[in-house]
């Protein structure tokens, strides 16, 4: 797990902070956080300490030279992410300019550059507009900070514009991409596909699936998490990510996306619910309801994975899903072999509590050596993580 460093400045958005410490703390990580004078202000360091059960540091010099340590050479050390939020435009000033005359700034010239620091600005748009703020921000992107633009919106101050700061679980979001697990699958490149596909009957209309996309995006993290260079193809969802997603809609789109890219990957994920059928002949016009009964000529899609599969190189892995509600051992294990899979992951889609939508997922791996082996009922993203390690453990 990783170490966390938060830098918070003096604005309004310090509130949101708390927040966002709790993203990475219930997520395992380390947290520790400086606070400027002025952001002392706005939120007591008391609540920090309490979150985080660690001391927090200001600008108080008997904290920042305690005997053990110089503070702002060993926080910095410490630190595997630098997160500056909210970052006022007075200290985004400072650290453009190389001025060091407080712990927060101190630590960031005492950084190691080579490690990331994430900055996410708040403040009022006509300050953010302001062409001095902005050459300041210029000047930290071209030195490697990694900018969180802020949105816009109703500002604390009643104006509207740019300046409002991300929500904290966006910035979680975004700094997710720093938190390597391992490096199982580095230079391995992975394409996953997630989600429902949707079939258009005329422009408002279409058919689709209940796939929520939670499974084959926690597998794409996982994948990059371990290392990998991720490609993320999903239908239409909700669900955010760090990973690069190119989203498509109809399983033609999705057709053509593996298809182009299955001679540059070494391994193929296919996650996504896609649809089995479209309709024959979609309606440029909005189809009227002026009549009793509607009957839709429905036709096969091309079976992705079965065009993929012959495509296969033998040094290619092959994943596919199968979501049953009957039979499912003998379903699963019919289509691993039609579509020459390395290995199948099956679960059963009659029940509630797993599958569709839900966050938890109960499965089987069938192996296309004979084995096969049952992960319990846990979370989508433990079985995404040991997918991944089984993946990883194959291709070695
Ligand atoms: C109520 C209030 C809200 C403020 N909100 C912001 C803000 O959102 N962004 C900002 O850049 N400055 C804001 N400021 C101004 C900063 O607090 C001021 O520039 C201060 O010097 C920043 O200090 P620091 O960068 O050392 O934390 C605010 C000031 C006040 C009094």
């Amino acid at each position: 797990m990783s170490n966390i460093l938060i830098g918070i400045t003096g604005g309004i958005a310090a509130y949101k902070i708390p927040q966002l410490c709790r993203h990475f703390l219930l997520n395992g990580h380390n947290v520790k956080v400086i606070m400027t004078e002025n952001a002392t202000k706005f939120i007591s360091p008391l609540t920090f300490e309490s979150l985080t059960g660690n001391r927090v540091y200001t600008d108080d010099f008997e904290i920042y030279i305690e005997p053990e340590s110089i503070k702002h050479i060993s926080l910095s050390d410490w630190a595997d992410i630098f997160i500056i939020a909210p970052a006022s435009a007075n200290t985004i000033g400072k650290f453009a300019n190389g001025i060091a005359d407080n712990l927060l700034t101190s630590s960031i010239l005492a950084y190691d550059s080579a490690k990331p620091i994430v900055v996410a600005p708040a403040m009022n748009s006509k300050m953010y507009r302001n062409k001095i703020f902005q050459r300041n921000l210029e000047v930290l992107k071209e030195n490697g900070f990694h900018i969180i633009e802020p949105i816009s919106g109703i500002l604390a101050c009643k104006d509207e514009g740019v300046g409002k700061m991300v929500e904290p679980e966006d910035i979680y979001l975004y700094c997710k991409k720093f938190l390597k697990k391992s490096d199982i699958l580095k230079g391995k490149r992975v394409l996953v596909t997630a989600g429902p596909t949707i079939e258009y009957i005329d422009p408002v209309r279409f058919i689709s699936n209940r796939s929520s996309g939670k499974m084959g995006f926690a597998i794409a993290e996982s994948a990059f998490e371990n290392g990998a260079d991720v490609t993320l193809i999903s239908g239409p969802t909700l669900i955010k990510t760090f990973v690069d997603r190119k989203e498509v809609l109809s399983a033609d789109e999705m057709y053509s996306e593996v298809i182009n890219k299955i001679s540059e990957i070494d391994i193929l994920i296919m996650a996504a619910a896609v649809a089995d059928y479209k309709v024959e002949n979609y309606s440029e016009e909005k189809i009227k309801k002026n009549s009793e009964n509607l009957t839709l000529k429905l036709v096969k899609n091309k079976d992705i994975l079965k065009e993929a599969s012959k495509f296969k190189k033998d040094n290619q892995i092959f994943v596919g899903f199968a979501a049953e509600s009957h039979n499912v051992e003998e379903n699963a294990i019919n289509k691993m072999k039609e579509k020459k899979l390395d290995l199948i992951v099956a679960n059963d889609i009659s029940r509630k509590d797993i599958g569709f939508d839900s966050n938890d997922n109960e499965v089987t791996i069938y192996f296309s050596s004979g084995d096969k082996l049952k992960i319990d009922k846990m979370d989508k993203k433990k079985v995404a993580d040991k997918i991944i390690k089984i993946i990883s453990d194959l291709i070695k």
